[in-house]
């Protein structure tokens, strides 16, 4: 039974792979068996995340690549392919945020946000998908958010961009799904990372009400993500596509 939540001998696409959530994900799926390309802009944080992944006797290449650049994702698949094998899983989790009200969001900022969270999204499935068809299997899961299925003030883009995250998923499960492909997202709450954890110590009353309305009272923490990420990408979650799974200790439940 534990075999059907391996990865051997998969290959993993980690999109975003030199953030918080994405290089430990890359590291949760190496762990489980996957060797990993990593996706992303920053040498230094990429070659960090890479070196996690072999530490624990699993191959990594590193890929610099822009999601919104479709020709440097097309080439990405190609090299991923020559060097570590055709993907069998893509984690689209590369994303940003712009937090601010309507009046102060120009609209080349909601661009960039659509353009990297979800049209990233999609190029990114665009340049993996078609090995996977042709292989009659596959794993994409998208990065998705709590706010993938309701709204907050000064998050509009962001929101925005979610939502859509999580339908791209639900349609597309009906379309890959034939070809043994399935298309998930997780919902996370607020995750605690690096980058967060100073801000959540010293800034309470941002995350306060997020907690205050959490049933189990605390913020996410990446393991709490990653175990969902390599559940949805092993072969035990094999009926379960177009769904967001939420992953949020029940705050959506509220
Ligand atoms: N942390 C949370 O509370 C939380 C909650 C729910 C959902 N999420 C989602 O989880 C994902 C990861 O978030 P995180 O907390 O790990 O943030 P993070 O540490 O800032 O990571 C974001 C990642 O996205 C990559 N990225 C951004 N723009 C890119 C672009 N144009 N092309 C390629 N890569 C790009 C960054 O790569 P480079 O630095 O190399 O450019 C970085 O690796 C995001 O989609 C975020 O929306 C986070």
């Amino acid at each position: 039974m534990t075999d059907r939540f391996r990865l051997d001998g998969q290959v993993a696409v980690v999109t975003g792979g030199s953030g918080g959530i994405g290089s430990a994900g890359a590291l949760a799926l190496a762990e489980a068996g996957a060797d990993i390309a990593l996706v992303g802009r920053n040498r230094g944080k990429l070659d960090a995340a890479a070196q996690a992944v072999e530490a624990v006797g699993r191959r990594a290449l590193v890929v610099r690549a822009e999601v919104t650049d479709e020709a440097a994702l097309n080439a990405a698949a190609a090299e991923i392919e020559a060097k570590l094998g055709p993907a069998d899983i893509l984690f689209n989790n590369a994303g940003i945020t712009s937090p601010k009200l309507l009046a102060d969001l120009p609209l080349e900022e909601w661009r960039r946000v659509i353009d990297v969270n979800l049209t990233g999204a999609y190029l990114c499935t665009r340049a993996f998908a078609p090995g996977m068809q042709a292989r009659k299997r596959g794993r994409i899961i998208n990065m998705g958010s709590i706010l993938s299925g309701r709204g907050m003030a000064t998050r509009t883009a962001y929101s925005a961009s979610k939502a859509g995250l999580a339908n791209l998923g639900a349609a597309l499960c009906f379309e890959l799904g034939p070809h043994g492909i399935t298309v998930n997202t997780i919902g996370a709450t607020v995750i605690v990372t690096d980058l967060n954890r100073e801000l959540v110590r010293t800034q309470p009353e941002l995350y306060g009400e997020v907690v205050r309305r959490t049933a189990l009272g605390r913020l996410g923490e990446v393991q709490d993500v990653t175990a969902v990420l390599v559940f949805l990408a092993s072969p035990a979650a094999g009926f379960i596509t177009g769904q967001t799974v939420y992953v949020d200790g029940g705050y959506t439940a509220g």
